[in-house]
């Protein structure tokens, strides 16, 4: 006898891939998910040119996730500007996954490290980044009034 169940398991296969123009609404949806919309349009579209990868959902190639990395090419450093992952997919190593992706795009561009800085609050995120193998270098505060305390995290690519 065959059995219906009322929800089919979810299984989500992601691929990875290069953003585009034509992604870049649905990367706004997640941003502003993430982040409140801290980023517009037009920044996004000017890190096509930078290291931008999507995480896509390989049944519906929904964007599911996304990470901007950028390059200081006479530093020899990457840089992670942003990583987020729509909240319907967190928990699913999806942002480990395109973490991962960026260590082989940043070293196929011959640098020696990967910088990025995360507010101490998020924890969750300073986590997935240690466990990927960044250490946090230094805490510094933006301001003195406001409450906006960063870790600086490195990783050496060699
Ligand atoms: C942070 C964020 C990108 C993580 O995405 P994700 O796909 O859920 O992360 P992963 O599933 O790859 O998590 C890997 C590890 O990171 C840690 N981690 C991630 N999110 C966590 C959370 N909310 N709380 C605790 N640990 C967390 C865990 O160690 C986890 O490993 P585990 O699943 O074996 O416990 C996602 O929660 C997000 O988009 N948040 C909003 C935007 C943001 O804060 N971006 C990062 C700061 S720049």
């Amino acid at each position: 006898m065959s059995v219906m169940l009322a929800e089919a398991p979810r299984e989500v296969g992601i691929g990875i891939r290069p953003a585009l123009v034509r992604d870049l609404p649905r990367i706004m949806e997640i941003e502003r998910l993430a982040f409140g919309g801290q980023w517009d349009y037009y920044q996004f579209k000017a890190s096509l040119e930078d290291v931008f990868l999507l995480a896509v959902d390989a049944v519906t190639a929904d964007t599911v996730g996304f990470l901007v990395a950028c390059c200081c090419e006479i530093a020899r450093r990457g840089i992670i500007l942003r990583v987020a992952v729509h909240p319907d997919f967190q928990g699913r190593g999806i942002a480990t996954e395109l973490i991962e992706k960026s260590f082989e795009e940043l070293q196929k561009k011959n640098l020696d490290e990967i910088e990025l800085d995360v507010d101490v609050l998020k924890r969750g995120a300073i986590g997935l980044y240690e466990k990927v193998g960044f250490q946090v270098m230094e805490v510094f505060s933006t301001s003195e009034e406001n409450d906006d305390t960063f870790c600086i995290m490195r990783k050496k690519l060699k």
